[in-house]
C-alpha cells in the first residue's frame, strides 16, 4: 500500500514525501512539473530512495491519478497540487478555479473510482480572510478575499458534500505561513520568478539576488505597527501530514485543522531574526501596506493538537536558519543541482 503525493515535486510536497518515507510509508509523487522542476524529484530521492515513483501527470486527468493509484496499490492521498499565488489569482481567476478546483474534482473522481477513501486536502489560513479576532478556530468565520482563497473554499465544500453521502474521509488542513527547509539544504521553497512572499523574498536579498526589502506597512495596529503572522516550519507542517494521515484511520468525515504554531510574528521581528542568523544586515526599506494583506492572524493549534496529537516545535529561528542553509547551497534553486 502507498501514499499518493499529488503536487509532490513542489516545495511541502517534497518536505512531506521524504517525512512520509521515513515513517515507513511508501510513498509516490504526482506533479505536472507547472511550479516545480524533475531536479526537485531527484532530490528528494536523494533523500528517499532512488526507485521513488515519480507520475508526470495533471491532478485533473482523472484517468492518469487512476493508474497511478492501481501501479501502485494506492490506499491513501495527499492533494498538494494547485497554483497558490494571490496576486496572480487576481489576474487570472479561470485558471486558478480550473486547476484548483478541476484538479481536487479529478482527484476525487479516481479515488471514488478505484475505492481509496482516505484524504489530506491542502488548504489554507487565507480561508479566514481578515478575521474578527485571533487567533483563529476552526470554527472562526471563513470567507474569500481572493480567487486564490475562493478556490480553497470551494474545495472544503466539495469535499464536505462528497464526503457526507459517500466513504471518503478526509483532513481540510489550513496551513498558515510555511518556511523553512529540510535541514540537509538539500529541499526548499523554489519559486519561479521574483518571490512574493516574506521569508523567499528576504532570503534572496540576504544571497545578493534582490537589492532590499520592502517591509509593506509600519502603520497596523500592532505593537510594532507592522503586520503579524503565524510562520510554521515546513518539516513541522510535514509532521502534521503524517499525523493526519494516522487520525483518519480513526476519523470519519470532513474534519478541518488549523496547521500553525499559534504564535505571531510581526514583519520587523522576522527581518530582526533573519539578520541575526544570517550574521549580517538585510537592506530594508517601509513601503505602504500591500493591498489585501490582512493586519494580523495567527492560529489557535488546540484542536490540531486534540484530533492530531500534533504540535509544532521547531523555532523561528530555527525555520530561519534552516531556510538560509538551502538558500545558500541553492542560490538560484534546484536548477543548481545539475
Ligand atoms: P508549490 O507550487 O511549491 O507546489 C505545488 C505543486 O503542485 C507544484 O509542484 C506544481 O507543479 C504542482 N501542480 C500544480 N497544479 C497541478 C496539477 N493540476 N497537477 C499536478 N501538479 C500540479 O506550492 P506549495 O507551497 O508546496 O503548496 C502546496 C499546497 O499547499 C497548495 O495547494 C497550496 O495552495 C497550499 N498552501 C500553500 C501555502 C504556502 O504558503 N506555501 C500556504 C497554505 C496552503
Ligand atoms: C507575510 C507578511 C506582508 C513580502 C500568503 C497567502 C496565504 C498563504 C500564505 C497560501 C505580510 C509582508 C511580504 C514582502 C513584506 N498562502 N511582506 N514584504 O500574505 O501572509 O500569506 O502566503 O495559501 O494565502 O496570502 O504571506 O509571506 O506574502 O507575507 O513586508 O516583500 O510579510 O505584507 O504582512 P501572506 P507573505
Amino acid at each position: 500500500m502507498s501514499v499518493l503525493v499529488t503536487g509532490g515535486a513542489g516545495f511541502i510536497g517534497t518536505h512531506t514525501a521524504v517525512v512520509l518515507h521515513e515513517s515507513g510509508r511508501d510513498v509516490v509523487l504526482l506533479d505536472d512539473l507547472s511550479n516545480s522542476s524533475n531536479e526537485a524529484v531527484n532530490a528528494v530521492r536523494s533523500l528517499t530512495s532512488p526507485d521513488l515513483p515519480f507520475v508526470e501527470a495533471d491532478a485533473a486527468d482523472q484517468a492518469a491519478v487512476g493508474r497511478a493509484i492501481v501501479e501502485y496499490d494506492v490506499d491513501e492521498v495527499i492533494h498538494f497540487a494547485a497554483y497558490k499565488s494571490v496576486s496572480e489569482s487576481v489576474e487570472k481567476p479561470l485558471a486558478y478555479y480550473s486547476n484548483n478546483v478541476g484538479s481536487t474534482i479529478g482527484v476525487v473522481q479516481a479515488m471514488i473510482d478505484h475505492g481509496v477513501s482516505r484524504l489530506v486536502f491542502s488548504s489554507s489560513c487565507t480561508v479566514y480572510g481578515e478575521p474578527d479576532e485571533v487567533p483563529v478556530t476552526e470554527t472562526s468565520p471563513t470567507r474569500a478575499v481572493n480567487p486564490y482563497g475562493a478556490t480553497k473554499l470551494v474545495c472544503e465544500q466539495l469535499l464536505a458534500d462528497i464526503a457526507a453521502v459517500s466513504a471518503l474521509d478526509v483532513m481540510l488542513l489550513r496551513y498558515f505561513n510555511p518556511v523553512g527547509a529540510h535541514p540537509s539544504g538539500d529541499i526548499g521553497e523554489d519559486p519561479s520568478g521574483v518571490p512574493t512572499n516574506l521569508v523567499p523574498f528576504l532570503m534572496q536579498v540576504a544571497v545578493g539576488r534582490l537589492d532590499r526589502l520592502n517591509v509593506f506597512g509600519d502603520d497596523y495596529n500592532t505593537p510594532d505597527g507592522s503586520a503579524i503572522r503565524d510562520y510554521i516550519h515546513v518539516m513541522d507542517l510535514a509532521d502534521g501530514h503524517v499525523a493526519a494521515l494516522d487520525a483518519l484511520t480513526a476519523n470519519t468525515g470532513c474534519v478541518a485543522v488549523n496547521l500553525g504554531t499559534g504564535k505571531g510574528y510581526s514583519v520587523l521581528e522576522v527581518v530582526a531574526a533573519a539578520t541575526e542568523v544570517i550574521g549580517a544586515p538585510i537592506p530594508t526599506e517601509v513601503v505602504g501596506r500591500r493591498a489585501g494583506d490582512v493586519e494580523q492572524i495567527w492560529a489557535d493549534p488546540t484542536y490540531a493538537a486534540e484530533i492530531l496529537g500534533w504540535r509544532a516545535t521547531r523555532s523561528l529561528n530555527e525555520m530561519l536558519a534552516d531556510h538560509w542553509r538551502w538558500q545558500q547551497q541553492h542560490p538560484t534553486g534546484h536548477k543548481d543541482s545539475n
